[in-house]
């Protein structure tokens, strides 16, 4: 018999909040949802028949009663996640937050104490699974994302070093640690951050950042090194329909995250 179903609340009701709401089902249900735009919240809402929070205190005391909370909200917003560990395991979307060693230490030592657990699904990539599998062994892991210059536009880099960001060929626009590359593309700070902390961390973790005007999908190429062998793995991701910014396959990696959590068998690490 299926015991009771997982409980989930949504720090944020946007499009990967959306994409766990239309996959809930057996495994899973939405207990409440929670967004600064309740406009948004209560049109998510609608569609699960989930309680809406109005404020992050109101949120808190649905957290205590959830299985699980999903941050899908901000970097901001991580900021107030210690509050949720507190009473509840959490995932999070919002992953390049955790660059600042600071509140990673902070979220780190509150699951200690509450004895919850921080959830990090691989998003929008794939491979995580191997990489952490290397952990420890690894001499070099390079991420490499190829982008269109679109995508790329607003970001510090361009100011910095001076560069237009009119760019018309395919152009090697970085190459230097993880830490760096959130700092100059604070826009592609969530794969980064996912391979810096399966792996090699922030510091050691290598990063490519490329333009090129002739590519749709946002390509991430990851690549490590050691005695265990070799590891290439390629993406090339689809944009989410209500958000152009979030890959679609990062929402359905959460969703994967989530029945994973419910089921009774998980396959891979
Ligand atoms: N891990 C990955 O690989 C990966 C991939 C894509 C997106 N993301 C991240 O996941 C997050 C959600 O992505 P999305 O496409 O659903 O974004 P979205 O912009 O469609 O939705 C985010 C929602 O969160 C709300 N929000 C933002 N800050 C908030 C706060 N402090 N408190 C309450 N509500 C807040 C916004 O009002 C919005 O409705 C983003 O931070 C994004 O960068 C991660």
């Amino acid at each position: 018999m299926k015991n009771a179903k997982l409980k989930v609340s949504l720090l944020g009701c946007g499009a990967i909040g959306r994409t766990i709401v239309e996959n809930s089902g057996d495994e899973y249900e939405i207990l409440a949802v929670f967004d600064r735009n309740t406009e948004k919240a209560e049109e998510l809402a609608g569609i699960c028949s989930a309680e809406v929070a109005k404020s992050m205190e109101e949120f808190l005391e649905y957290a205590s009663l959830s299985d699980v909370v999903v941050e899908a909200a901000s970097q901001q917003a991580v900021r107030e996640c210690p509050k949720i560990l507190e009473c509840t395991n959490l995932v999070i979307m919002s992953v390049g937050a955790l660059s600042d060693s600071e509140l990673l230490e902070k979220l780190i030592n509150t699951a200690r104490e509450s004895g919850k657990k921080v959830l990090i699904p691989s998003g929008a990539v794939g491979g995580i699974d191997a990489l952490k599998a290397v952990k420890g062994l690894a001499e070099e892991v390079v991420l490499k994302t190829v982008k269109h210059p679109e995508s790329l536009k607003g970001a510090p880099f361009f100011k910095e070093k001076g560069i237009s960001e009119n760019i018309e060929e395919r152009t090697v626009l970085f190459e230097g640690s993880a830490i760096e590359a959130i700092r100059l593309f604070p826009a592609n700070v969530n794969v980064a951050a996912t391979v810096s902390l399966a792996c090699m961390g922030f510091d050691r973790t290598r990063v490519i950042v490329i333009a090129d005007p002739n590519v749709r999908e946002n390509v991430h190429e990851i690549r490590a090194k050691g005695e265990f062998g070799e590891l290439v793995f390629k993406v090339r991701n689809r944009k989410h329909p209500k958000n152009p910014k979030t890959s679609y396959l990062a929402a359905l990696s959460v969703v994967k995250l989530l029945r994973d959590l419910a089921g009774e068998m998980r396959v891979g690490t």
